[in-house]
């Protein structure tokens, strides 16, 4: 978890990317697909071939417009190791200019095998003057998560050179071996943020406080924010002194609270009521916001992610009272559809929207398929062996209850009460989403539909996990 030391050229990544968690092969070639379907707006989506230019014109200036001063003194304090990079870089010409952002090496739970066999062929030479083309370069925020750890995975099996933005206490070791640099800062504070897109080609920004979806009280509230939206600010600023830099901003459908319409798209209008959701739609705004003053910004909202690697999750939560019989179901309708999404299919997308997409457009990603609480159900019934029942609860009783909540939680508010209006509308929001945008101008194509498939993925890693 730590990072010993912060401010070090990070290293770790084995070229040969050893197996990712969940290899997308589609995420894989969206990486180079780029920008056919992009559109006037987009700003530099960037064919490979032009990509390059850019990049290498921007992370290996002339010496003289050298932006190593500025990450290191951001990403290296006072243990800056730059000395000997520097002193590199100017001896010699093409020297590897990555090393600039400070990466702190590989932290002590990590592995070594991808340490040592990187260390001098590491591909983060993209200035050299080689015939080769040259790699590009993705900024992965919330690296340590359990969409970033995806996205990292699948970036690296697609041949981008993978930084992360980690903070001193992340645990990086589940993703050793797959990312090339680390960036040492926190969201929350935006000088530790300099220099983190340096070199870069595109940022996929998966940091976010998600505590729970349904976490309330001010508490909460100013949590959710300071992470979620002014965290997402500082970011955004900071990719903003890269021209044209592709920001690719991962968002919820939760940033639309619980829309009342059969069919959601991109454009319905939101209606975030709880601290996350609010937080989630703040985020977008003040990217909206930006993207008219020229932030190459993307919006990606996803559903409800299936998949490995999340400890804590509603997923787990339903097993949990599935098996045990005791899954709350309001009202009587168990045929309202209920949006779910496989991990490697929002890592598809990411992947795809940093190279394709309007610049300031919001595309939602589901599976596609019209999945219902009835299927979820009998699904988690059957992999969790638990009883075919679950609790019914009348939806006027539910309202009852979450007013009286509601009163008592005004003398107590930082208390998360059990149930709330906003719950109970979500619980009760029967929607389909509207993907067409994504599939049309990102070209996503979702792989999974099987709820038997994802939901199946899921349960068996807390069952190895002795979560469940
Ligand atoms: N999971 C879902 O079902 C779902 C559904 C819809 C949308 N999303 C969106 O997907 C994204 C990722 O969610 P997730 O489930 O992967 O979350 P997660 O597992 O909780 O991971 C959160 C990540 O954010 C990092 N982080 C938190 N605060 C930070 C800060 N102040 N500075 C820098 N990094 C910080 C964490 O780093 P540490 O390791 O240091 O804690 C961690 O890597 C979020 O934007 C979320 O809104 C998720």
């Amino acid at each position: 978890m730590s990072d010993a030391t912060p401010k070090k050229r990070a290293t770790p990544a084995a070229k040969p990317a050893p197996a990712p968690p969940s290899p997308d092969s589609k995420a894989a070639p969206a990486a180079k697909p780029a920008a056919k379907a992009a559109p006037k707006s987009e700003p530099k989506p960037a064919p490979k071939a032009a990509a390059k230019p850019k990049t290498a014109a921007k992370a290996a200036p002339a010496p003289k417009s050298e932006p190593k001063p500025k990450i290191a003194a951001k990403a290296a304090p006072k243990s800056e190791p730059k000395p000997a990079a520097k002193a590199a870089a100017k001896a010699a010409p093409k020297p590897t200019p990555t090393p600039k952002t400070a990466s702190k090496a590989a932290p002590k739970s990590e592995p070594k095998p991808a340490a040592k066999a990187a260390p001098k062929s590491e591909p983060t030479e993209f200035s050299t003057p080689t015939s080769k083309p040259v790699a590009k370069r993705l900024l992965v925020t919330g690296a340590t998560g359990f969409l970033g750890r995806h996205v990292v995975a699948a970036a690296k099996a697609a041949g981008w050179i993978v930084r992360v933005l980690a903070r001193p206490t992340s645990n990086l070791g589940p993703i050793a071996g797959l990312y090339d640099e680390v960036h040492t800062g926190d969201v929350t504070d935006a000088l530790s943020l300099r220099g983190s897109c340096e070199g870069v080609s595109a940022v996929v920004h998966c940091a976010c406080a998600v505590a729970s979806t349904f976490d309330a009280g001010r508490a909460a509230d100013a949590a959710f924010m300071a992470v979620n939206a002014d965290g997402t600010a500082n970011l955004a600023d900071e990719v903003m002194t890269v021209p044209g830099l592709r920001f690719v901003q991962v968002s919820s459908t939760a940033a639309m609270g619980a829309p009342q319409t059969a069919v959601v798209g991109p454009d319905s209008p939101c209606q975030p009521k709880t601290p996350y959701q609010r937080s989630k739609r703040a985020a977008e705004l003040l990217l909206l916001e930006r993207a008219e003053r020229g932030l190459n910004v993307v919006i990606v909202r996803t559903c409800v992610i299936a998949g490995p690697g999340k400890e804590r999750s509603e997923l787990l939560k339903m097993f949990k009272l599935v098996k045990a019989g005791l899954f709350p179901f309001l009202g009587n309708n168990l045929d309202i559809q209920k949006p779910l999404i496989d991990v490697d299919d929002v890592v598809q997308a990411l992947l795809l929207a940093t190279e394709r997409g309007t610049g300031g457009g919001v595309y939602l990603v589901t599976s596609g398929g019209r999945h219902t609480m009835r299927e979820i159900l009998e699904v988690a019934q059957s992999l969790t062996g638990g009883p075919r029942t679950h609790v019914a609860i009348p939806v006027a009783a539910a309202r009852l209850a979450a007013r009286a909540f509601a009163q008592a939680g005004r003398f107590l508010p930082d208390w998360n009460v059990p149930i709330t209006d906003e719950r109970i509308d979500l619980f009760l929001a029967d929607r389909q989403i509207d993907i067409s945008r994504a599939e049309r101008e990102l070209g996503y194509v979702p792989k999974h539909q099987s709820v038997e498939e994802m939901l199946g993925a899921t349960y068996r890693y807390y069952r190895q996990r002795g979560l469940i």
